[in-house]
């Protein structure tokens, strides 16, 4: 079980998570141009928060997630109404080939610091999209590590000029960075960027 299984139940209780997730899909409003029929997939969506929020400016979505706690949250929200139009994946595309569908919108939020080898994900996340599609990666600023506390293997936030490094050897172009949120937590606070990208041409 991870701790994102046993914080799952709770997790919509905390009101920073959620004014946290209504400012990260405010700033993607303001860098696309969302018509309600982008298929979106968003990787990493933990309950959904994210997607619930977008939801009525995008078209069908899928919500992925590695942890079986958030993803019966998901299901739950999905059940009840509160996400229509919505499947829930259990995906994990650090080590999963890329599943046979296409989307036009990849949101992936405060997820990319857990993956190991980020180049493997993006990539897949450009395979992922059709030709002119978007990723919107909103995470953390580079930290010193006392985000998640020391001796945890993650990513301690992103550089931004080594994530559009990364980005671009992934097949990404025109990327841009603007700041979404920060989280303050025992009296420290974390800003987080948004980056927003497209998929280049035909590969
Ligand atoms: C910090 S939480 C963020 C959840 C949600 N995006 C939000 O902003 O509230 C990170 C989420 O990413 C998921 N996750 C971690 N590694 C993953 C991976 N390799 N593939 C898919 N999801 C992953 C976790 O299970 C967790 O739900």
């Amino acid at each position: 079980m991870s701790s994102f299984d046993d914080r799952a139940a709770t997790w919509d209780d905390d009101p920073g998570k959620l004014q946290r997730a209504s400012e990260v899909a405010s700033a993607i409003r303001d860098a696309l141009v969302l018509d309600g029929s982008q298929r979106l997939l968003e990787y990493g969506a933990g309950t959904g928060l994210v997607t619930q929020a977008l939801r009525h400016l995008v078209g069908p979505v899928t919500l992925v997630d590695t942890s079986a706690g958030m993803r019966t949250v998901m299901l739950a929200k999905i059940a009840a109404g509160a996400i229509s139009d919505a499947r829930v994946w259990d995906l994990d595309l650090a080590s999963a080939p890329v599943p046979d569908e296409r989307f036009d919108l990849v949101v992936t939020v405060l997820t990319l610091h857990h993956v190991h080898d980020i180049g493997v994900v993006l990539s897949k996340f450009a395979e992922l999209l059709d030709e002119g599609g978007r990723l919107c990666v909103a995470d953390l600023v580079k930290e010193d590590g006392s985000f998640h506390g020391h001796g945890v293997d993650v990513h301690h936030g992103f550089d931004r000029s080594e994530l559009a490094t990364a980005l671009t050897a992934a097949g990404f172009i025109d990327v841009e960075f603007r700041e979404c949120h920060d989280i303050v937590r025992d009296r420290a606070t974390y800003p987080m960027f948004l980056a927003t990208c497209r998929v280049a041409g035909l590969r």
